[in-house]
C-alpha cells in the first residue's frame, strides 16, 4: 500500500474502532478530529491495541482553509472515511444550524478538496434513520428514503445527495455510503469504547450506566407497540463488525471492484431485537440486575427497523459475526473500565 487513509472523527466511537481495524490490516492512518466529542486519550488506547500510533491532526473541519491546508500537507491520501459529525438527534432539533453547519459544511469542504484529485475514494457514515419507519422489513437499500424526522436525519439524507451529485461530475471520485443500524459494544480489550457526553441518547450506554450506578433507572419508552413484547425493535451491530465493514468497503474502492462510482450498503446484523430482549441479554451477559421501568412512548421513535444485509454480505464479502450477548458483555467490560479510570483520577 502506498498512500494513507484519512479517518475524520477517528477518535470517536466508531472511528477509533475503524482505525484499529485499518491498522491491523496494514493501512497507514491519519486522523482528523477536533475533540468536540472525544478525548485525546483514545489515541493511546488505539496504540495499546495495535502497537502503532496513527498520525493525528487536531483540525475543525468547519474551517475550510484548514481542510485545504491538510490536503496540501498530505498529498498521498488514498482514501477518506468520513465519520466526523454531530449525532445527537434531540440536540439537532434544538440547534438545527449547528447540525447543518457541522455535518454538511465539513462534507462540502472535504469533497471540494477530493474533487481536485485525479483519484479519490470516499466513505460516508450514513444511517438507517434515512428509511424512517420502512414499509417492509427487513429493510433493503432500495427502500424509499422517508422525510427526515430531525435535522440530524436530514443531514444524512442531504449528505448522501451531495455525494451523489458530486460523483456525477468529479471524474476521479468514487464513493460509498454506509447506512449503519445500531452500533454497540466496545473493543474486547476495553482499551477503547463509547464515551457519551452527558445523558446517553442510545439504549446500550444508558443500560450500562444504569447498571454501574451512574443513572438511577432505565425508562423503556413504550410497551404497547405492535411487536411481540410491545417494545421497539432495532438491529444492534457490534462496533468491531461495523469497523471491519469499513475496511471491506475501502478495499473494494481501492481495488476498483466497485461497479458504479457511487454505492450504498446497509450495515446491520439482519436480526431485530426488542428493548426487553436487550435488557434480558444484558442481564445474562453481565450477571447484573437492571433497574428499569416502563414509560410512555417517546415521540419520533420508529416501531421496528432491521437490515436486509444481503447486499453487504454478497458484494462486500462481509458479515456481522458478534451476537447480542457478546456485544453487551463488551459494552459492560468497557463501562467497568471507565469507572476504574474515573476512580483512579479522583
Ligand atoms: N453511533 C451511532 O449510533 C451512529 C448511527 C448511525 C450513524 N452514525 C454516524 O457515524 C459517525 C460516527 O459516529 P460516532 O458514534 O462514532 O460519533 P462520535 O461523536 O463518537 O464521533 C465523531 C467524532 O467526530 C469528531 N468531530 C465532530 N465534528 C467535528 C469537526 N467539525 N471537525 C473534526 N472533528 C469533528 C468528534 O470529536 C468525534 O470524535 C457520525 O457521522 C454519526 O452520525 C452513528
Amino acid at each position: 500500500m502506498s498512500g494513507k487513509i484519512l479517518v475524520t472523527g477517528g477518535l470517536g466511537f466508531i472511528g477509533s474502532h475503524t482505525v484499529v481495524a485499518l491498522q491491523q490490516k496494514g493501512y497507514d492512518v491519519v486522523i482528523i478530529d477536533n475533540l468536540s466529542n472525544s478525548s485525546i486519550d483514545v489515541l493511546a488506547g488505539i496504540t495499546r491495541i495495535t502497537e502503532k500510533t496513527p498520525e493525528f491532526e487536531k483540525i475543525d473541519l468547519r474551517e475550510k482553509s484548514s481542510v485545504k491546508d491538510f490536503f496540501e500537507k498530505y498529498t498521498d491520501i488514498e482514501g477518506v472515511i468520513h465519520f466526523a459529525a454531530s449525532k445527537a438527534v434531540g440536540e439537532s432539533v434544538q440547534n438545527p444550524l449547528l447540525y447543518y453547519e457541522n455535518n454538511l459544511a465539513s462534507l462540502v469542504y472535504l469533497l471540494q478538496e477530493l474533487s481536485k484529485k485525479e483519484k479519490a475514494n470516499f466513505i460516508f457514515s450514513s444511517s438507517c434513520t434515512v428509511y424512517g419507519q420502512a414499509d417492509e422489513l427487513p429493510i433493503k437499500e432500495e427502500s424509499p428514503v422517508k422525510k427526515a424526522e430531525s435535522p440530524y436525519g436530514n443531514t444524512k439524507q442531504i449528505g448522501e445527495e451531495i455525494i451523489i451529485d458530486t460523483c456525477k461530475v468529479a471524474e476521479g471520485l468514487k464513493a460509498i455510503s454506509l447506512r449503519y443500524f445500531n452500533p454497540i459494544g466496545a473493543h474486547d480489550s476495553a482499551e477503547i469504547g463509547e464515551l457519551p457526553l452527558g445523558t446517553p441518547q442510545n439504549l446500550v450506554p444508558f443500560i450500562t450506566q444504569t447498571a454501574i450506578g451512574k443513572r438511577e433507572q432505565l425508562s423503556v419508552f413504550g410497551d404497547d407497540y405492535p411487536t411481540e413484547d410491545g417494545t421497539c425493535i432495532r438491529d444492534y451491530i457490534h462496533v468491531m463488525d461495523l469497523a471491519e465493514a469499513h475496511v471491506a468497503a475501502l478495499t473494494r474502492l481501492l481495488e476498483n471492484k466497485d461497479a458504479p462510482n457511487y454505492e450504498v450498503f446497509n450495515l446491520g446484523t439482519g436480526k431485530g431485537s426488542s428493548v426487553l430482549e436487550v435488557v434480558n441479554s444484558f442481564e445474562r451477559a453481565s450477571g447484573e440486575k437492571l433497574n428499569y421501568k416502563m414509560a410512555p412512548r417517546r415521540e419520533g421513535d420508529v416501531i421496528a427497523a432491521y437490515a436486509d444485509t444481503t447486499k453487504a454480505n454478497n458484494i462486500l464479502g462481509w458479515k456481522a459475526e458478534t451476537n447480542l450477548d457478546t456485544s453487551l458483555a463488551s459494552a459492560w467490560k468497557w463501562e467497568k473500565k471507565v469507572k476504574e479510570k474515573e476512580t483512579e483520577q479522583r
